[in-house]
Order: structure tokens, then sequence, then C-alpha cells
């Protein structure tokens, strides 16, 4: 596991970020990285590892190994004792199953996978093909984003990203594709996994419909800096809201001059 180690404290320490930002209220938030290639070849299997079944098959996926949070786990928990709640789990050859390979933890002995593995792994499927520097996976629930997609206004994506582009360069520098919106569907479903793909194919971070927000990128941590910028700025709209005017926001010509400067499309 020793070559995995990084790769862990480094979903512990975004564990703790999306806890201490308040974004991941009792467990909410689940964090995968695939890992494929990364294990030590000394590294012993357990004998009979738990096989179960996926209800989708993955065939680009066979063979490949992940790093992935426990469903039910406290964020806060990942961050103090993460190889009690982080599992390491391989896809079988056919594709339609998958091992649990780590942990045999005696804390919690029948520990599993998030209940969002399907959007995980169909994520993973796609970015593997089309985006595969994109090894991470962070989904939590960020407040001030969730609020935003209660609006009919809001959640409707050129509105939003216009308006969170505007509350400070950054923004638009740092999340050049902006937020893809997800319309709500069920937590865990094949639906949400399918609705995600789709989203994914213009940006890297995703907003679910009054659920949360996910993002995918090289690192957790460019992953977890996607969705705080975008959360600086729906904090900025609502303080500005809250004092009891409406921001002027950067006009279409700053906005512009940032993506010639900063060399967007
Ligand atoms: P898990 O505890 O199963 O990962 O679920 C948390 C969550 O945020 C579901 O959307
Ligand atoms: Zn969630």
């Amino acid at each position: 596991m020793e070559s995995l180690k990084p790769t862990i404290e480094e979903i512990a320490s975004v564990a703790n970020y999306l806890w201490q930002k308040g974004w991941a209220e009792r467990n909410s938030g689940n964090i995968s990285a695939r890992v494929t290639g990364m294990l030590s070849s000394g590294f012993q299997i357990s004998a009979s590892p738990d096989v179960s079944l996926l209800q989708e098959s993955f065939s680009r996926l066979a063979g490949d190994l992940f790093l992935v949070t426990g469903t039910g786990c406290r964020m806060r928990d990942v961050y103090q004792e993460p190889e009690d709640h982080i599992l390491l789990i391989r896809i079988t050859t056919e594709g339609d199953r998958y091992e649990i390979l780590f942990p045999v933890s005696e804390k919690i002995p029948d520990l599993q996978p998030t209940s969002e593995l399907i959007s995980h792994l169909m994520i993973h499927q796609y970015l593997k093909e089309h985006k595969p520097a994109r090894k991470v996976i962070v989904h939590t629930h960020p407040s001030e984003l969730i609020a935003l997609s209660h609006s009919p206004v809001y959640k409707e994506e050129r509105v939003l990203n216009r308006l969170l582009w505007g509350m400070l360069p950054e923004t638009l520098i740092l999340v050049r594709e902006g937020l893809g919106v997800v319309p709500y569907r069920t937590t865990g479903s094949i639906e949400l996994a399918r609705a995600s793909i789709r989203a994914l194919r213009d940006h890297d971070v995703l907003l679910w419909e009054k659920h949360g927000c996910l993002a995918v990128a090289p690192s957790a941590t460019e992953a977890f800096d996607l969705i705080d910028i975008l959360v600086k700025s729906a904090d900025i709209l609502f303080k500005c809201l809250h004092a009891g005017y409406t921001p002027e926001g950067l006009t279409d010509d700053q906005l512009d001059e940032l993506r010639q400067r900063f060399n967007h499309t």
C-alpha cells in the first residue's frame, strides 16, 4: 500500500477541506481516484476478496483499480483515519463486478464503496477515454451552489455561469468552461450518472440540482479548487444580495478582455 499512500493522504486532506468548509454534513460527499498501475509489485491481495455485482458493465475499466470513500463515512473521519474509510477496489476482467482488495478493517468490517459508485465508475470510464489526465472525482454539498440551483432563474446554465464569472476575475480564469448544470435526478441512480456524463463533455465541474457539486481533475486538490472558486463567486453574490443590493458584476467587455488575455475561446 506504500505506493498509494500519497494519493490516500491527498484524499484525506481534501476530505478535511470539505468538512472545514461546511460542505460535508454527516456522510455527505465522496471521492474516488483511478490508481491503476500505482500498486507496488509486492502488494499482497487478500486471499478471498469480496466480489460484488455492478448494475452496469464497465468493460473499458476491466482490471482498473480505484480508491473510493466508503458509503456512510463522514469526511472528517476519512481525514482522521483514511485507511479505515477508503477502499481499494478492482473491476474484474469481465467488467461487471468489483472486488474489494482493501481494507479488511476491523473497525468497519463490512465497509462498502460510496452509494454513488455507479456515477463514479461511469464518469471514470468516460474520463479514461476522453480526458485521461483527470483521474479523481470529488463530490460534495456546498450550500451556496445548491441554493442557487433552487432558483428557476439561476439554475439556467448560461445565466448561472455569466453571473458567477462576473463576481471576480479568477472564476473565469480558473473555471473557464463554467459549471455544467445537471437537472435533478435521484441520488445514486444510473440516470444521475448518465446525465453527469453528458454534462462532462463541456465541463469539469457539475452542479447536481438541489443536491451538490462534482468535479473531475488530475488530483483531489485540483478538483476541490474548482468547486472552491465557484463557491467564492456564489458567496460574493449572496453577500451583496444580503447587504441589500444586486452586484454590478464584471461587464461583458471586461469578461471578453479576460478571455483574450488568458487565451480563452
Ligand atoms: P455516500 O455516503 O454513500 O458516499 O453518500 C454521500 C452522498 O453525498 C450521496 O450523494
Ligand atoms: Zn451527495
